[in-house]
């Protein structure tokens, strides 16, 4: 049946998308990104086996689907290969048959990087906490008109000199900071060869999508980062440099809105956040032990930089900002066991700024870090809900955490995650998430 559902992380990034991602796609023909590069970070296991994912979709796990890679991303070809070399020796079929790579999209070359490495130096402590792989340089590219698209890259005269041109700029800063420069046959003779090699992967996406749409086909979208990333609506300037959020599934992919089926959101029982930027339930001081507890038991360090990420409490405020600017049907609660072990769970239901209730989410980040979070406290489980399947078995208490959770975002629960392997996940029978499972 023709739909496309979209998935988005509705906090600040690793809410567990991998794992739902995963269990969806067995149901599509097609999964899709639409923003974003390789600054992300998926772990999903099957089995024994656990697949790191950076740039391309999860769909590539599950044999037959096909995996998009749409015009609103931002696509490093080294890191491109790398990462299909990496799944085809873990057995997988990265091949033109199944992957898509947009002819839109737009290159990250090396340059890029350096200039992410630059642009974090000349902030100081004012510095943003990029994975600093090129993604923000690139995608100020392409808004300021210079950006190389992939359909470029296989015209090795407009490749060549393309990158002249852009390093010479390039240069101008990277030498200014770092005392050095890029050498342009370098980096031409580094890509080249690599653009040739992602020829026979390159598509009209958007036609391509939107044919399958015609053909009965269904599609997944995978959005990368979260809700709180995005370049609009997130903790600006601490934010990534695209749309995270599901409108931009629509301009990322070139799918007209009324094509959305569907949004679930992947809410974390707790929130995280990589990087610098306001954080207001924040596990700190007297909560640092807390905040470690959590991420030990969560495994909570990067899959792309192996940053620690820091810990905080469920903050149903924020969420319920992302539930409204992304319009879920559904969320999927991820990550309930993490919280087993302990004695109280706060989550914070408003903020007050200089002694008033905020009625919306701040705008300013300087606002966002003096804010004082409005807590109402839980009481723990203080038993395991390890690998449980049905909410019934749940522990009272874990139960109406849930169901809090739930009613302070104003979004029913389709999903409750019980573990990192596919089967430890309760099913919220007739949810919306469940008719998109089972239609
Ligand atoms: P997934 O897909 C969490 C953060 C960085 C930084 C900001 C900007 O695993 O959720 P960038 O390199 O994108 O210019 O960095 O965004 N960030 C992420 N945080 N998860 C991610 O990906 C992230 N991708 C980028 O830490 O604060
Ligand atoms: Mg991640």
């Amino acid at each position: 049946m023709s739909r496309v559902v979209v998935i988005i992380g509705a906090q600040w990034g690793d809410e567990g998308k991998g794992k739902v991602v995963d269990l969806l796609a067995e149901r599509f023909d097609v999964v899709a990104r639409y923003q974003g590069g390789h600054n992300a970070g998926h772990s999903v296991k099957v089995g024994e086996k656990a697949y790191a994912l950076h740039l391309i979709p999860s769909g590539i796990i599950h044999p037959g689907k096909t995996c998009v890679l749409g015009n609103g991303m931002v696509i490093d070809p080294i890191a491109f290969f790398a990462e299909a070399d990496r799944l085809s020796a873990q057995g997988l079929q990265v091949t033109p048959e199944r992957v898509k790579v947009s002819a839109r999209a737009h290159l990250i070359l090396p340059y890029h990087r350096a200039l992410d490495h630059t642009s974090e130096e000349r902030l100081g402590n004012e510095k943003v906490g990029t994975t600093l792989r090129g993604i923000g340089p690139a995608y100020e590219d392409k808004a300021g008109r210079r950006g190389i698209r992939v359909a470029d890259a296989v015209n090795p005269e407009l490749l060549r000199s393309r990158i002249e041109r852009n390093i010479e700029d390039a240069n101008l800063v990277i030498r200014r900071y770092r005392g050095t420069t890029l050498d342009a046959k370098q980096v031409f003779e580094e890509i080249a060869p690599l653009a040739e090699r992602l020829e026979p992967f390159i598509t009209d996406t958007t036609a391509y999508l939107n044919n399958a749409l015609r053909e009965g086909r269904s599609v997944l979208v995978e959005g990368a980062q979260a809700t709180l990333l995005d370049v609009d609506h997130g903790t600006y300037p601490f934010v990534t440099s695209s749309s995270t959020t599901s409108g931009g599934a629509c301009a990322g992919l070139g799918l007209a809105p009324q094509k959305i089926s569907g949004v679930l959101g992947i809410v974390r029982t707790y929130t995280t956040r990589v990087g610098e930027g306001p954080f207001p339930t924040e596990m700190l001081e007297g909560e640092a032990e807390i905040g470690q507890l959590i991420r030990e038991r969560g495994h909570e360090y990067g899959v792309s930089t192996g940053r620690p990420r820091r810990c905080g409490w469920f903050d149903a405020f924020a969420t319920r900002y992302a539930a409204e600017i992304n319009g879920f049907d559904s969320v999927a609660l991820t990550k309930l066991d993490i919280l087993d072990t302990l004695d109280e769970i706060k989550v914070c239901t408003g903020y007050r700024l200089r002694g008033r209730a905020c009625e919306s989410f701040p705008a300013v980040s300087q606002e966002l870090r003096e804010v004082e979070p409005v807590y109402e406290t839980l009481p723990g489980w203080k038993s395991s809900t390890e690998g449980v399947t049905e909410l019934d078995k749940l522990p009272a208490a874990a139960r109406d955490y849930v169901r809090f959770i739930s009613e302070r975002i104003g979004v029913a629960v389709g999903l409750v995650s019980t573990g990192p392997e596919r089967g430890q996940t309760i099913l919220v029978r007739d949810s919306a998430l469940d008719q998109w499972l089972n239609p």
